[in-house]
Formats: structure tokens, C-alpha cells, sequence
């Protein structure tokens, strides 16, 4: 499907991916996903901005069929083969075009398609390009979210195409998002840019500047009100959390989901905003997804031999891998005779920076003792979010 952006100049000429459930082996989409590739069209050269995956390079080729588009430039902003997976191809097929990218993003390309060194113009941080009455410039945005990310800038028309950068996993047959794409863009980002958190307002601050009518990312819908996204991003970025917990757990036999229950109705009680997490069963791309925001996490898990149970393990590790901005954690859970299944999670954690609320493993099912214990966590973690200011109805 081709979309005009801007009648008889720039285009959307990129792909759907409706059914494709899975990203890099470890991101469920539930929605699906779209590639996204752009051609513009100056009075003297075409140029093509990203390809496609390479399981829909027909798609994209015939697209450009369609448009009878002869590419003499091929913009690349980043070199994931979800966009580059398209380049041989193109290059196949449009002897001519070169490559414009900045150098990291080029090495990556030689690397992964071999593609020789004669068809690259590396480009750095503002410069521009020419197509005749249609100015392209390249800002270098690194770890966006990866060294070679960059975004590129069309001037006349102040459309941003911005690769990953503000993307979202959704095939859509709408052109430009609603309100409703919220969740899938904050779920991108929580997969995708969350470990990035702390450099993603630099790229916000060179891109500050830009009069920008369209943001076009190369997933999901485009943005025709930029600052839907932009706020969006600064404040998923910012310190600032809420007022919620998050429990991410497994019960093999009823005594850790008893406590979970029991910790779930003393935190509603006290005016905190829960949310457990069956491991079994969740999603984890909702766990990403609850982590922006989320002021803490209570892991709590059964003992699997001597440690915590593999799910939790798994859910522990990506939670620590995404980096998110939570401030508490704790740990809770049972075993039968023994184990050192909360030195094993606490020893996990180290890339999160987070402050630990008192821990509570017990033997066996809860008894009345253990409620108190459970009772006394969540009045620490009311009090911890007291004291970050949190407002608590
Ligand atoms: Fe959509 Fe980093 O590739």
C-alpha cells in the first residue's frame, strides 16, 4: 500500500507485517508491526529513506514499481535488518544509488550485507543533502537504540522520519495515529528504548529546535501533532514515577500466591495502585510496559530446588536488562526446606537502581506471623512513596 504524505513528493511506501507475532525471538506483538519506508522526490534526485524486513522486500519493490520511482539516493538512519534487510535488493535492482548514512551505521551495513565500499557517502551530524527543492539533513542521534541510530529531517515539508525513534509495533491501515496508539508506542518504547532512558533527552534537545509538521517513525503509525510523542517520551524519560507497585510472580502450590493476594489487598488498603503479574501467563511486553512508570516491584517466587523459579529468573533478568526507573524493590516468596533464592535475585538487580524494602521468604504456607510481616512491607513501601513525594488517594 503506497500513502501520499505530501501530494506528488514524498510518500509512504513501506510495509505492513499483520501477522508477524514476534520480534528478535523475545518481543511478543500483539498487534503486529509495519516497516516503513519512505521516497521523496526532488526536482533532480529520489530518494529512498529505509527499507524494509526482508521477509516483505517484494512488497516494497513493488511499490517503488508502482511509483516508477528510480532511486538515486538510499537514506539509511539505522541498520537493523528490519529496515537494511531491503538494501541488496535495491542495490540490484538501482545500479546507481548510493548509500547515505554516518559512519558507525555504515560499518554495520559492510558487516552484515557486505555491501562494498564504493556505494557508501558517509554523512556527519547537520549536514544535508540536496534533491532540488527538497533538502534532506541527517542529526545524529546515538543509541536510539543502538551507536548508529541517526534521524533524518526533510526541511520544506518539516517532516522528521525517525526510524526506531518514536516507532510503535502496530499495523494499522491508518496512515496517522490517534490517541489510542499511547499504549503501543509506550510499550515500544519500554521494549526498546527503556535501556536508553538516560541519553533519549539529549536526542530530545537536538531535535528541540526543529519546526516539525510530521514525525515519521519507520514503525507504526506517523505523528501529525509531533508533541503527542514528544511529550509522551519526556516524560517516560523523566525521574518522575507513580504512585504504582508492580509484582511480577509464580506460586507453584498456593503458598506465594497467598501472600502476593494478601500483599495486593494491604497495598489497595493503603492507597497504592498494584498490579500483579502471573508469570505464567503474562505477557512480557505488559511486564516492559508496567515498568516505565512503576515506583516499585515486589518479585516474589516459589523455590525451585535451591533458587527461584526459572519464569522468575527470566522476568528478573529483563527487568534488570531494561533499566527502568523504579526506585524499591523486594523480594517475597516460600520454600520447603531450604535454598538461597533471595540472594540469587538480589543478586540480579545490579543494573537497577533501586533502594531494597525489607525482604520477606518463608517456610511453607503464610501464617498469622507472616501476615504481619506482609502487613509491615506494605506499610514501608506507603512510606517510601511518601517520602518521594508520591501523592497517595
Ligand atoms: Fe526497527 Fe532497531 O530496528
Amino acid at each position: 500500500m503506497i500513502y501520499k504524505i505530501i501530494e506528488n513528493d514524498v510518500y509512504s511506501v513501506g510495509v505492513k507485517d499483520w501477522n508477524r507475532r514476534i520480534f528478535d525471538e523475545l518481543i511478543p506483538l500483539p498487534d503486529g508491526t509495519s516497516y516503513n519506508s519512505f521516497l521523496v522526490k526532488g526536482s533532480n534526485k529520489t530518494a529512498l529513506i529505509d527499507t524494509v524486513d526482508p521477509t516483505k522486500a517484494n512488497e516494497l519493490l513493488d511499490n517503488l514499481k508502482k511509483l516508477d520511482a528510480d532511486i538515486d539516493y538510499l537514506i539509511v538512519n539505522h541498520a537493523e535488518q528490519d529496515h537494511s534487510g531491503t538494501i541488496p535488493q535495491i542495490l540490484d535492482i538501482y545500479n546507481n544509488a548510493l548509500i547515505i548514512t554516518n559512519s558507525k551505521c555504515k560499518d554495520l551495513l559492510i558487516e552484515f550485507h557486505l555491501i562494498p565500499d564504493e556505494k557508501f557517502l558517509v554523512v556527519g551530524d547537520g549536514e544535508t543533502l540536496d534533491l532540488g527543492g527538497k533538502t534532506l539533513e541527517f542529526i545524529i542521534t546515538p543509541w536510539v537504540h543502538w551507536p548508529d541510530t541517526m534521524v533524518t529531517y526533510l526541511q520544506e515539508d518539516q517532516i522528521l522520519f525517525s526510524c526506531d525513534f518514536f516507532g510503535s509495533h502496530l499495523a494499522t491501515s491508518e496512515l496517522f495515529a490517534d490517541e489510542d496508539i499511547y499504549k503501543s508506542a509506550k510499550r515500544y518504547y519500554a521494549e526498546i528504548m527503556m535501556p536508553f532512558r538516560t541519553i533519549i533527552p539529549k536526542n530530545l534537545e537536538k531535535l528541540k529546535n526543529l519546526k516539525i509538521q510530521i514525525i515519521a517513525p519507520s514503525h507504526g503509525p506517523l505523528y501529525n501533532n509531533p508533541e503527542f510523542i514528544l511529550d509522551a517520551y519526556k516524560d517516560w524519560t523523566s525521574d518522575n514515577t507513580k504512585n504504582h507497585v508492580i509484582i511480577p510472580y509464580i506460586s507453584m502450590h498456593g503458598s506465594t500466591q497467598n501472600m502476593v493476594d494478601y500483599l495486593v489487598d494491604s497495598l489497595i488498603e493503603r492507597g497504592l495502585t498494584v498490579k500483579p503479574l502471573n508469570l505464567t501467563y503474562t505477557d512480557l511486553g505488559e511486564l516492559a510496559l508496567d515498568l516505565v512508570d512503576a515506583t516499585t516491584m515486589v518479585i516474589a517466587s516459589p523455590t525451585v530446588l535451591t533458587g527461584p523459579h526459572p519464569s522468575v529468573v527470566y522476568a528478573t533478568y529483563l527487568a534488570n536488562a531494561l533499566r527502568p526507573k523504579l526506585k524499591f524493590v523486594s523480594v517475597m516468596g516460600s520454600y520447603g526446606w531450604g535454598g538461597r533464592m533471595l540472594d540469587q535475585i538480589t543478586g540480579m538487580i545490579g543494573s537497577l537502581r533501586v533502594e531494597m524494602i525489607t525482604p520477606l521468604i518463608i517456610k511453607g504456607f503464610p501464617k498469622e506471623e507472616d501476615y504481619v510481616k506482609i502487613d509491615e512491607m506494605a506499610d514501608e513501601i506507603t512510606e517510601k512513596h511518601k517520602q518521594l513525594g508520591i501523592i497517595i488517594k
